[in-house]
């Protein structure tokens, strides 16, 4: 069918609206009218690196369309949130920690489907698609069962939208892989909507003391309203100082001197959980990490299994105990470009795009 997509066609040039062609569903797919789709960092960072043109987008949300003839469990008319692809069945699937999947890069990023079929075309020419099995920054998308989750028709699907990556990294860092203490002292890197989405899970389980650091004012204020008991500018202020005694911490920068000061600055023990996707290598103190006991360790959304986890973010949102609303801005599709621009610039936290 032809529909219109945010089309990236190198790594310098703008998104641009497009019309496209979008396969038929499979007998596993799902095709989904996305009516949000929340942009994460990680859409720009693979933006940068795809040499021809791609539709990117993985936290989609929208109301299913059609299902193929394999599908259970969902159906035409189901409001549902897209998250990440995973195949059920490798050895991480069937322990429960299905974003460690074996399958994971073929199913997420290698362009198309499993089988190297396209799922996106442009005047009979294929295009990097089936991103996180959705590449939502479309008007419809196909998914596959396994990563849609059906949601309650009244939630409001653009403020939702980024469970599907974000939310649920950030969320899932700390929940299901840092595990504070209400006594335990937590410090977070980065401010953007995996940081706040961390701090609001911190807060959600009752952490006392959460420290963000980030260089944008806007940012640090945002934090301090969601219940960080301190925001700290790295340009200004000594962050070790700071920050040191921190019994957990997460890195969401990928900045290697970052990832070394997060490290540094836990007391013994501590737990350094890293998320970022950009700097490769970074350089730690392994006599400190010896002699403290010190982990850090690496963690790809949020540990979590969508299919329970956001409905337990949701749980916790509805009790008024992640309030996600307060880092989204709302984009129409057409302004995609001013999105990216407002992302970077820091002034928008989280944006998310309007079909
Ligand atoms: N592991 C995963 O599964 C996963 C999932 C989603 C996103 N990510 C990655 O997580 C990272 C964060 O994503 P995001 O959407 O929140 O991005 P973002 O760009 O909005 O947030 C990064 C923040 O770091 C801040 N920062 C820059 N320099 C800093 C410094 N020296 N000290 C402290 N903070 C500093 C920036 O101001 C920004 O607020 C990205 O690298 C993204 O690709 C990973
Ligand atoms: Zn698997
Ligand atoms: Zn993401």
């Amino acid at each position: 069918m032809e529909i219109t997509a945010a089309v990236s066609r190198s790594p310098d040039s703008p998104f641009t609206l497009e019309s496209v062609d979008l396969d038929e569903p499979r007998p596993d797919e799902v095709l989904v009218r996305i009516h949000a789709t929340g942009l994460c960092h990680t859409d720009l960072t693979f933006k940068s690196r795809i040499p021809g043109p791609a539709v990117l987008g993985h936290e989609g949300a929208g109301v299913v369309e059609a299902v193929g003839a394999q599908v259970t469990g969902i159906a035409p008319g189901d409001h549902v949130l897209l998250s990440y692809r995973s195949c059920g069945d490798c050895v991480q699937c069937r322990a429960k920690h299905p974003s460690y999947c074996s399958r994971s890069a073929l199913l997420n990023s290698s362009g198309g489907r499993a089988d190297g079929s396209a799922t996106l075309f442009q005047n009979g020419t294929r295009l990097f698609g089936a991103f996180f099995g959705q590449s939502s920054l479309a008007q419809y998308a196909l998914a596959a069962s396994g990563n849609v989750v059906v949601v309650d028709p009244d939630l409001d699907l653009t403020v939702a939208a980024p469970l599907g990556c974000g939310f649920q990294t950030g969320a899932g860092a700390v929940l299901n892989v840092l595990v504070p203490e209400p006594d335990s002292r937590l410090v977070v890197f980065g401010a953007g909507g995996v940081g706040l989405a961390a701090v609001m899970a911190a807060k959600a389980v009752g952490v006392e003391v959460v420290v963000v650091v980030d260089p944008v004012a806007s940012r640090r204020d945002k934090a301090v309203e969601l219940g960080a008991s301190q925001a700290v500018d790295p340009t200004t202020e000594d962050v070790e100082t700071a920050v040191r005694g921190a019994t957990h911490a997460l890195d969401t920068t990928a900045r290697p001197e970052v990832v070394a000061i997060a490290l540094r600055v836990l007391r013994p023990r501590g737990m350094l959980v890293v998320v970022g996707l950009g700097a490769r290598h970074a350089t730690i103190d392994v006599l400190d990490l010896m002699l403290s006991g010190k982990t850090i360790r690496g963690c790809t959304e949020g540990d979590a299994d969508p299919s329970e986890f956001i409905p337990q973010l949701l749980a916790l949102h509805a009790q008024g105990r992640f309030p996600m609303e307060a880092i989204v801005r709302r984009y129409d599709a057409a302004d995609i470009e001013t999105a990216v621009a407002d992302s970077r610039s820091g002034d928008t936290i989280k944006p998310v795009l309007v079909w």
